[in-house]
């Protein structure tokens, strides 16, 4: 029961953060053709949008994803992979946020050639995650991967820094 709610509030969650990136860009185009008030509505609406509701989605994507690595022992090496993608999901977000501190100076635009450039980058990362996640491909590491990553490998490849194992 627990697995099914966290993977529930896990999934919606992570709806809203990838629609949240995909519209930003939309938003941060409008600014070109905006000025004085209308200007100064979108800039509070593309604040509000980012602070209030794609950042804590994303907030709750990774809480709920962290608890379901420990409900589902998710130790597997398709999982570590995803979290590299993720990594590369939040780097967007980050930037994507940074992109607002600049937008709504005077004279500065985001061009159409950005908006299909990350659009296009972030649905290929989002799409990489569900179809690794969905897919859970039974990828096989190297045998020397996985000595190396063994519980204990480091203090026997370094024993003379372990207090431990002398
Ligand atoms: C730090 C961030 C994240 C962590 C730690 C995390 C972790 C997890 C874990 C442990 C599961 C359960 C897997 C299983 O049932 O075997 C899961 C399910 C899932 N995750 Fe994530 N996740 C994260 C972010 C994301 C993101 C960004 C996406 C998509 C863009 C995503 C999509 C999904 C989907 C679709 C499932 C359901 C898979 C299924 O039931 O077969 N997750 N996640």
């Amino acid at each position: 029961m627990t697995a099914i709610l966290l993977k529930f509030v896990h999934v919606l969650a992570i709806a809203m953060w990838s629609v949240g990136l995909l519209s930003l860009p939309f938003l941060y185009s409008q600014r070109r053709q905006l000025k004085d008030k209308a200007l100064f509505s979108l800039h509070n609406f593309v604040r509000f949008f980012y602070i209030k509701l794609v950042s804590p989605a994303a907030f709750v994507a990774v809480v709920t994803g962290t608890a379901l690595i420990f409900v589902e022992s998710t130790f597997v090496p398709w999982f570590s992979v995803k979290l590299a993608l993720v990594g590369a999901m939040v780097f967007i977000h980050v930037l994507s946020g940074l992109v607002i501190l600049r937008l709504f100076e005077p004279g500065q635009t985001y061009p159409t050639s950005r908006v299909i450039i990350v659009i296009t980058l972030t649905a290929t990362v989002i799409a990489a995650i569900l179809v690794t996640v969905l897919g859970k491909p039974q990828w096989v590491t190297a045998g020397w991967i996985n000595d190396f990553f063994a519980p204990g490998a480091l203090g026997e490849m370094l024993p003379f820094l372990s207090a431990w194992l002398r």
